[in-house]
């Protein structure tokens, strides 16, 4: 009983099913291709002397769709490098617009004349009635001009020094027209009594307009020598 149970236990336990024969090794033709490494399962060590596997290699990261910054994660509106960005932009167009309103304003000038407003030659001055005796300043400063009233006539002396063309003064204590430049001397009648003027002063034309204004031209000068023409002065 008991050499019965050893035999049983040294026997394999299925002796009936024959055992599956190891492939043989491939001794011509290709060589056989390397086994494939299998994964070992986690926790366990590889042999000593085995080849790593290797590494498994990461799948490429796919980008993310681009959303743009997450609500509320963002700059502020206006603030910041914004705010900078929009103030340099507007800085930028307003010089722009400065630089083209200058050459515009200067394209546009350039198609007008230069003109010079000289005052007019011929004007109208007043009634003999509103001149007294002697010498009336009041036109000197803008028609360059002195009203003379005698006795007998009214004429106008052209206030032009007959030295360089100086403006005289009018020396109502000394009675008499003093050139500031040189010195020259003229009376009450425009003619040159001390200083280095040649001659005298030129008067200009006269005339009545036919409200009976007089009416002086500037632009029409008589020296001396035609003091008795008509046009001179008006009599009164
Ligand atoms: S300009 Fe009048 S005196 Fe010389």
């Amino acid at each position: 009983m008991t050499d019965e149970k050893k035999t049983d236990a040294a026997s394999p336990a299925t002796p009936d099913k024959p055992q599956a024969p190891s492939p043989a090794p491939a001794t011509t033709g290709t060589p056989a291709a390397s086994p494939t490494p299998t994964p070992s399962p986690p926790g366990a060590t590889a042999p000593k002397g085995a080849p790593a596997p290797p590494a498994a290699s990461k799948p490429p990261a796919i980008p993310a769709k681009d959303t743009g910054p997450a609500k509320g994660t963002g700059p502020a509106k206006g603030s910041g490098p914004d705010k900078l960005l929009l103030t340099r932009r507007k800085a930028v167009w307003w010089s722009i617009f400065g630089v083209l309103t200058f050459w515009t304003g200067a394209t546009v000038r350039f198609f007008f004349p230069r003109t010079l407003f000289e005052p007019k030659t011929r004007f109208k001055i007043g009634y003999a009635g509103d001149f007294g005796l002697g010498v009336d300043t009041k036109f000197q400063q803008a028609q360059r001009i002195w009203v003379v009233r005698d006795p007998g006539s009214i004429f106008v002396i052209y206030a032009k020094c007959t030295h360089l063309g100086c403006t005289p003064d009018w020396k109502e204590s000394e009675n008499k027209f003093k050139c500031p430049c040189h010195g020259s001397g003229f009376d009450t009648e425009g003619v040159n009594f001390e200083g280095p003027a040649p001659r005298p002063m030129d008067r200009a034309h006269v005339e009545l307009d036919p409200e009976g204004q007089i009416v002086v031209d500037t632009a029409r000068l008589f020296g001396p020598t035609e003091w008795k023409k008509t046009g001179t002065f008006i009599p009164v």
